[in-house]
């Protein structure tokens, strides 16, 4: 049985005194969960948030990081970095990130390596515009990505990977893809992970949902056959929601 993986991801938002505020508020409503909680933070709250979390069953990621381990490449921030004050995910290839910052299918996967290489179990993010959705080209679109993100990794590291599978047009919108549209591109993922790396691994995998994820829809999306738990954006940002969206089974 896969495990429910329930990620927030805060992006551009909240400063360390709201970041000690909230995890002190969420630890006692997720204390007895069964999911895995985790919450992808700014850099700059990485330090509050995990000295915060220390001793609770809340993990502490990034929402990116470059793939060189150092050098030149001024205002970037590598794995071994985050590695090195004990952050355990990182978010990688995030729509927003390749809409506005030039992420590539190439990039999403020497960063994949790198976070591997120290240590970092990557969150990498795909899903199709509302064009692509519309054109029928969906498919297409997400099995590629997924694809050329995991090329070259070992069976063992695709395991490890928790895909999120975030259509563009629901992310921030209050648009969210029905549940069985995005349970049926789930498993067009987790097909594609079969055909590549076998079954045992695409039973493994965990596949994420993520586009306005709220406490309202997070059992609908989260109890069908594929969806294994979601990344979410706006809904994260107040604790009691975040922690009706964790304990969507309780
Ligand atoms: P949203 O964002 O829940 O606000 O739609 C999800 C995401 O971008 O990860």
């Amino acid at each position: 049985m896969r495990k429910k993986v329930i990620a927030g991801n805060w992006k551009m938002n909240m400063l360390p005194n709201e970041t000690i505020s909230f995890i002190q508020e969420l630890e006692p409503l997720v204390k007895d969960t069964q999911n895995e909680v985790i919450l992808c933070v700014p850099y700059t709250d990485l330090f509050y948030a995990l000295l915060t979390a220390q001793n609770t069953n809340i993990k502490i990621g990034a929402q990116n990081m470059h793939f060189e381990e150092s050098g030149a490449y001024t205002g970037e921030v590598s794995a071994k970095m985050l590695k090195a004050i004990n952050v355990e995910y990182v978010i990688i290839g995030h729509s927003e990130r390749r809409q506005y910052f030039a992420e590539t299918d190439e990039t999403v996967n020497k960063k994949l390596k790198a976070a591997f290489a120290n240590g970092l179990k990557p969150i990498v993010c795909v899903g199709e515009s509302l064009s692509q959705r519309e054109n029928g080209e969906a498919e297409n679109v997400i099995i590629n990505q997924v694809r050329l993100a995991l090329e070259g990794l070992t069976n063992e590291q695709v395991k490890n990977t928790i895909i999120a599978y975030e259509p563009i047009w629901a992310i921030g919108t209050g648009k969210t893809a029905t549940s069985e549209d995005a349970n049926n591109s789930i498993k067009w993922i987790r097909a594609e992970i079969e055909k590549i790396y076998g079954k045992d691994v695409a039973e493994e995998v965990i596949i994420q949902y993520g586009g306005s994820v709220k406490s309202s829809n997070a059992k609908e999306l989260f109890t069908t056959s594929d969806i294994d738990g979601g990344l979410v954006g706006g809904a994260s940002l107040k604790s009691e929601e975040f922690a009706k969206i964790v304990n969507y089974n309780r």
